[in-house]
């Protein structure tokens, strides 16, 4: 395909321009729709549509975002893996986010690897810079193109948009992390494709924020919390992060110093093993327990799924969430 073609989509009856190796969700939300997603890499299922005319390629066939059923029936695609090849009409339920026409719409993105540093064993951060400027919204992601083609989804851990930084956990194993372990170096070319997300700061009532993170579920988080400390009237923003064990902790003298800055942050360390300054126990746990200390709050989430999972049911049934207000991402 070497021309855009047109995807209208039902029930809706909107229609939009999909031009050359766009997914049906990136082209989609650059035209303003409040398409349905979260992974925007193939894992979570919630982008599925029924093909109803026309003819997609997925980026990734084997995508766990279809199970077999889904497979045996042979509508069904995921937007954010379709690459349309002609002209389409898709059965798609838009998302009911509130201002998510007005997000910053994704696009291609060039950019330069600046500095490249190992945290800890098995973590790096890496800072780079766009071509042009970025504009995002604190807690969103980015694709990052891997070798082969294929997308990771990365999340910022900064909210200024002329660079972007990142912390990435190693998968023993991962394709994309023997390539970003092994392979990537300051000065490299680097292809994104973003900014993509709906975990993002919103602009909070005079009610405490409550931030969790786990692992490098911290890199959204800290977006999260400079967003919010950069507001006219910052909340009470109260930041846990969790790791295994002590080893596993990073930039905390950065947070300390945060911390130490605004009086309205403060940060909890929670070690499942136990470390000197930090709380013993599951990150997700202790935050529980210190929301039941509030009246109300808004909640976000970032890290393993294990983590997110755990975590939603009790802080829904706590009653101290606000209704619609926890926003989350699973590092799947
Ligand atoms: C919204 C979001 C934000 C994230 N932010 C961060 C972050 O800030 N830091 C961080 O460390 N991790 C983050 N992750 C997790 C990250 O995207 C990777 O899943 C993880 O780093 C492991 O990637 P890997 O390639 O090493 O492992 P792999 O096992 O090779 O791949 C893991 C993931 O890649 C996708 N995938 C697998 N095979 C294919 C294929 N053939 N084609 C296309 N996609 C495929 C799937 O989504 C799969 O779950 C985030 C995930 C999501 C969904
Ligand atoms: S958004 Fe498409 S599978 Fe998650």
């Amino acid at each position: 395909m070497s021309a855009p073609v047109t995807i209208r989509i039902e029930p809706s009856g909107e229609s939009f321009a999909c031009g050359p190796g766009e997914t049906i969700l990136r082209a989609g939300l650059a035209a303003g729709l409040a398409m349905p997603y979260e992974c925007a890499s193939g894992s979570c299922s919630s982008c599925k549509g029924t093909l109803l005319e026309g003819r997609t390629e997925s980026r990734w066939p084997e995508a766990a975002g279809l199970n077999e059923r889904d497979r045996r029936k042979g509508d069904r695609i995921l937007c954010c893996q379709s690459l349309p090849q002609g002209e389409c009409v898709v059965k798609v339920r838009l998302a009911q986010v509130e201002g998510a026409r007005e997000e910053p719409r994704p696009a291609a993105i060039a950019a330069t690897v600046e500095v490249l540093e190992r945290l800890v064993p098995g973590v790096i951060f890496f800072r780079c810079r766009p071509e042009r400027p970025v504009p995002f919204l604190p807690g969103q992601f980015v694709l990052l193109e891997v070798p082969g083609g294929q997308r990771r989804a990365y999340s910022m851990a900064n909210t200024r948009p002329e660079t972007l930084d990142f912390i990435v956990k190693e998968k023993p194993g991962g394709h994309g992390s023997r390539y970003l372990f092994e392979d990537l170096a300051a000065g490299d070319a680097l292809r994104l494709e973003g900014p993509y997300g709906r975990a993002y700061l919103r602009v909070p009532a005079a009610r405490p924020m409550v931030c969790i993170a786990g692992g490098s579920g911290l890199a959204p988080m800290l977006s999260v919390v400079e967003g919010a400390m950069a507001l006219p009237a910052p909340p009470p923003v109260m930041l846990f992060f969790g790791a295994n064990s002590a080893g596993e902790l990073f930039m905390v003298d950065e947070m300390r110093a945060l911390a130490a800055a605004h009086e309205r942050f403060s940060l909890t360390l929670v070690v499942r093993d136990g470390a000197p300054g930090a709380v013993t126990g599951l990150v997700g746990d202790v935050a529980l327990a210190a929301m039941e200390e509030l009246e109300e709050c808004d909640l976000y989430m970032a890290g393993p799924p294990g983590l997110i999972d755990a975590t939603l049911r009790p802080a829904m049934r706590s009653g101290k969430v606000a209704p619609g207000r926890i926003f989350f991402d699973r590092f799947l």
